[in-house]
């Protein structure tokens, strides 16, 4: 039989018009065949899985916001403030999220759009991103608001008792289980469950966890029971899921169906327009929680936090502003900072803060090229044990030097190889 032989042709920018048409010539492929053999029909698994990833990959505002109809007429962009202004009058629960960044925006209105649904939502982000946060908008949305909403930690239990924990036991299951009891799914019956960090979910648990996804039924282990349940599933990650797939530690039946609306928060640091917001935000707050007056801070502060990368997101800003708030005492200046920002937001790090002044002009010429000598042996140190992970031996090892010279230019520089290690 003949085959569409050629590759299917690619949308232009992988549009819903251009996938749904590679879709229409595979189904015509198919209604034409007189009779598929192996060769053919793998061909033909390969063209259909590769339609399947690109519908998945599409982001979120042209799976769910353009196929809604509004890419017909492409609007201008909303002028900033807009677009929560609409948000708000629809009477959207924001639970405490701010942000005027387009991309948080894209990902609130996909939360409006899947709350009233009981579709799974996938969340993924980096740590602190508000995965957790986002999984209370879509619950407080929702018709289910005033229904339990359950979260369990999929990375924080155990192996042996995730299954109980999820799905109950019966008594005697096995050793330890006492009485019968019932696991979060039911906990969760006519609410939402939120299962953080889905991806350390073993994967026995994922295969139990698919079968519940696919007859809304569990077993409670140890007995043979069907209960029904009605839970609303809102999972979250911050692991690659699509990596996982690769090295077989996640189902990807099990990602299809839980990312049936995926939402992928932005890091802090591609939001950077809304760090003074935060700042501010969250100053008030710690000020407000310790019962004091608001710190202050020193100009070269504010443009260390203005420009930081907050590996930790807002999770690591606000808890930023808690420290500064207990340690500063009317104004807080770089000192107030953990010890391992330190080093990469100045150089005069120890220095009390009077020493946003200045510093004094070198005495002489020679004076004047040891300070600029030092200074960059002191960089040039830094970034070495940032590069190395804190192993003094490795950056010996690289720059071709005695470990002992290496460990006294350290020490000359008040450098602790343990500030840099990874975490
Ligand atoms: N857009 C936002 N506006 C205000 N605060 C936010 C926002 N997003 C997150 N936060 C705050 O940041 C902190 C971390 O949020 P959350 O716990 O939801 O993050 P997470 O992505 O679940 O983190 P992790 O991956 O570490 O579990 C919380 O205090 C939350 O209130
Ligand atoms: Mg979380």
């Amino acid at each position: 039989m003949k085959l569409f032989n050629q590759d299917l042709p690619r949308g232009s920018s992988m549009s819903y018009a251009g996938l749904l048409e590679r879709l229409e010539i595979l189904r015509s492929t198919l209604r034409w065949a007189h009779s598929l053999d192996r060769p053919d029909i793998e061909k033909l698994l390969r063209q259909a899985n590769a339609v399947r990833d690109e519908v998945m990959q599409l982001s979120h505002k042209e799976r769910f916001i353009q196929a809604l109809g509004s890419e017909a007429a492409p609007r201008p962009e909303p002028a900033p403030g807009e677009r929560r202004a609409a948000l708000l009058a629809r009477s959207f629960v924001f639970e405490g999220t701010f942000g005027d960044n387009p991309r948080l925006l894209d990902a609130l209105e996909i939360a409006e759009k899947a709350a009233p649904t009981d579709l799974p939502v996938l969340v993924d982000g980096e740590s602190g991103t508000g995965k957790e946060l986002m999984a209370k908008v879509i619950h407080a949305n929702g018709a289910r608001a005033d229904k339990p909403y359950i979260s369990v930690n999929c990375g924080a239990i155990p192996e042996s008792l995730i299954e109980s924990e999820l799905f109950g036991h019966k008594r005697g299951a096995f050793t330890g289980a006492a009485t019968d009891r019932k696991g979060k799914f039911e906990s969760a019956h006519k609410g939402t469950i939120f299962l953080d960090e889905i991806g350390e979910l073993p994967l026995q648990g994922q295969v139990k966890l698919l079968r519940v996804l696919q007859s809304h039924e569990i077993q409670r282990v140890g007995s043979d029971e069907t209960i029904a349940v009605d839970a609303r599933i809102v999972a979250a990650t911050n692991k690659n899921l699509r990596q996982l797939i690769e090295l077989g530690q996640f189902r990807e039946d099990l990602f299809y169906r839980l990312s049936v609306i995926h939402v992928t928060l932005p890091p802090l640091r591609d939001r950077k327009d809304e760090i003074p917001l935060l700042l501010a935000y969250y100053g008030d707050e710690a000020a407000e929680a310790l019962k004091r007056r608001p710190v202050g801070m020193t100009p070269r502060l504010r443009a260390f936090l203005l420009d930081y990368a907050y590996p930790g997101n807002i999770r690591e800003l606000r808890n930023l502003m808690y420290r500064l708030a207990c340690l500063a005492g009317d104004t807080a200046d770089l000192p107030h900072l953990p010890e391992d920002l330190r080093p990469a937001a100045a150089q005069a790090q120890d220095a009390p803060a009077a020493s946003s002044l200045p510093p004094p002009p070198p005495a002489s010429l020679a004076e004047a090229k040891r300070a600029a000598s030092d200074e960059a042996e002191r960089a040039c140190l830094e970034r070495g044990l940032k590069d190395v992970g804190g192993t003094v031996a490795e950056l010996a090892r690289r720059w071709d030097m005695n470990r002992s010279h290496l460990q006294i230019l350290l020490k000359k520089h008040g450098l602790h190889s343990k500030d840099f290690r990874r975490h």
